[in-house]
């Protein structure tokens, strides 16, 4: 429906008093249409219709052009669309690209549920925006609300108004023709003085106001953001910002010695400051564990007592690659027939599934594997293999409790010592396949086969 343009207050035509328009009243819808119909045939054009309910083909009467109202409502959702997807796109692949499984930098899919929220979002804000605008609001005042009658306009009567501005209006001849439309009762439309259909003055004041204070705070946000600050920062929800504890150096009458920082536990050590014993625990040089830089890798620290030096200064040999650490090649523990004996009992429970129990990597585990013909399979290293023979104790013991490449770490399953013993069963068992007939035992000896 046409909405009604504001009168010009025009000078009073011949001796009349100023009427605006005029409002006819009808009983019934089927009246109201009646008489647009003629008014329109008459020739008028600036014509608006009341109803308590929507009157169905009145915009066809009226000639009605559809509202801009929807189009808006696409237009915001099509730039909330493209906006979102480009949004999502810019900030996951350009902005700040970041590997997440290696998924790909944008993907349409999960870019649409922000992208479709968004343009839900714009077309809601350019319906809003759009009705205020479309209806010419805020309107502090309409001419029409000056006539008690029109108060039944939402209850149970239909009102035409016809515009002074119409071409065709005539007082006395737009009142006869409405009388003849079968109108109950016809009122003459005040003019509004101009003045009186604009915002209040206070209201605008208190607006313009309101709307410098509304700065206030994103200037303070940038302010805050661009600068730098010793103060604490604003918290007004303060999580764990602020709680009670006590700090490094100061008193604290909790403790019988008042002091708030307490001694060190004895046969406690700090993550990282193992120094001790690292042969041991570690299979790596002690000069090498001091300025190693890899922190401690076992679970067992806490049976140290531990003394805490303060240099960590790095000696990196020079003939030695950066991170390859100084393994030991003496067994840190006296290696005895018990110890050999129980490290051949570890090696059948932990190794021997994977290793075999000649150590030629044909462990049941890895013949059901190979059986299964499984891709990712990797078959353990014969542990008679060269380089295996050759390698440093130290070396051997850094598998065990760490892995290596495919073989897991087993530190979580088998204590230091077991290790050790483990690996000295290793040794005695590359020596099956490498001893020579002068290395066996002359009481021996005479027991042993030859084989092929
Ligand atoms: C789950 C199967 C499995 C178990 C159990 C296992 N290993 Fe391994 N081990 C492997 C595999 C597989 C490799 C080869 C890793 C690679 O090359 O990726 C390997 C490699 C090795 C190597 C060669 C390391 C190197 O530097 O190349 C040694 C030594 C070794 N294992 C010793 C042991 C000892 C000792 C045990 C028992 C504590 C043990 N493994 C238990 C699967 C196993």
């Amino acid at each position: 429906m046409s909405t009604i343009t504001p009168t010009q207050p025009v000078a009073p035509a011949e001796s009349e008093i100023e009427v605006g328009g005029l409002l006819a009243e009808f009983r019934s819808a089927a009246d109201v249409v009646s008489a647009a119909k003629l008014l329109r045939r008459q020739g008028y054009q600036n014509l608006e219709v009341y109803s308590p309910h929507p009157i169905h083909g009145i915009d066809k009467v009226l000639n009605a052009k559809g509202s801009l109202l929807p189009w808006g409502a696409l237009a915001g959702a099509i730039i909330g669309l493209t906006g979102g997807l480009w949004m999502a796109w810019w900030m996951n692949a350009v902005d700040y690209p970041f590997i997440i499984s290696g998924k790909p930098m944008f993907s349409f899919l999960p870019s649409l549920p922000v992208a479709f929220e968004l343009a839900i979002l714009l077309a809601a804000f350019a319906v809003f925006g759009g009705a205020i605008a479309l209806g010419g609001l805020p309107r502090p005042a309409n001419r029409l609300f000056r006539i008690p009658a029109f108060a039944r306009a939402t209850n149970d009567r239909f009102f035409i108004c016809v515009d002074e501005a119409d071409a065709k209006f005539q007082t006395e001849k737009t009142k006869t023709l409405l009388q003849d439309a079968r109108s109950v009762r016809i009122e003459s439309v005040p003019v509004i003085d101009s003045r009186e259909s604009k915002l209040p003055r206070p209201f605008v004041l208190v607006a313009i106001v309101l709307s410098v204070l509304a700065l206030i705070p994103p200037v303070l946000i940038a302010k805050a953001r661009s600068t730098t600050s010793t103060l604490p920062r604003l918290s007004f929800i303060s999580d764990m910002d602020h709680q009670p504890k006590f700090k490094a150096q100061t008193t604290n009458s909790l403790f019988a010695d008042g002091r708030s920082m307490r001694p060190q536990m004895a046969g406690t050590i700090a993550q990282g400051d193992l120094r001790d014993d690292s042969a041991f625990y570690r299979g790596i040089q002690e000069q090498e564990a001091a300025g190693s830089v890899s922190g401690d890798s076992e679970g067992n620290v806490t049976f140290l007592t531990g003394t805490l030096t303060a240099n960590g200064v790095a000696s990196i040999k020079d003939e030695q690659p950066k991170n390859v650490p100084k393994w030991v090649t003496e067994f840190p523990v006296p290696v005895d027939e018990s110890l050999i004996r129980r490290g051949q009992q570890r090696y059948e429970i932990f190794c021997a599934t994977c290793h075999g129990i000649g150590g030629d990597g044909d462990g049941l585990v890895t013949l059901r594997a190979l059986e299964l013909e499984q891709g990712t399979w990797v078959k353990p290293t014969s542990l008679h293999a060269e380089p295996i023979r050759e390698q440093p104790v130290g070396q051997l013991y850094n598998t065990i409790a760490n892995g290596v490449r495919k073989m897991p770490g087993y530190a979580s399953q088998i204590p230091v010592r077991d290790r050790w013993a483990i690996i000295s069963y290793l040794r005695a068992l590359q020596k099956t396949r490498t001893a020579t007939a002068d290395e066996v035992p002359a009481d021996v000896l005479p027991n042993m086969r030859e084989l092929n």
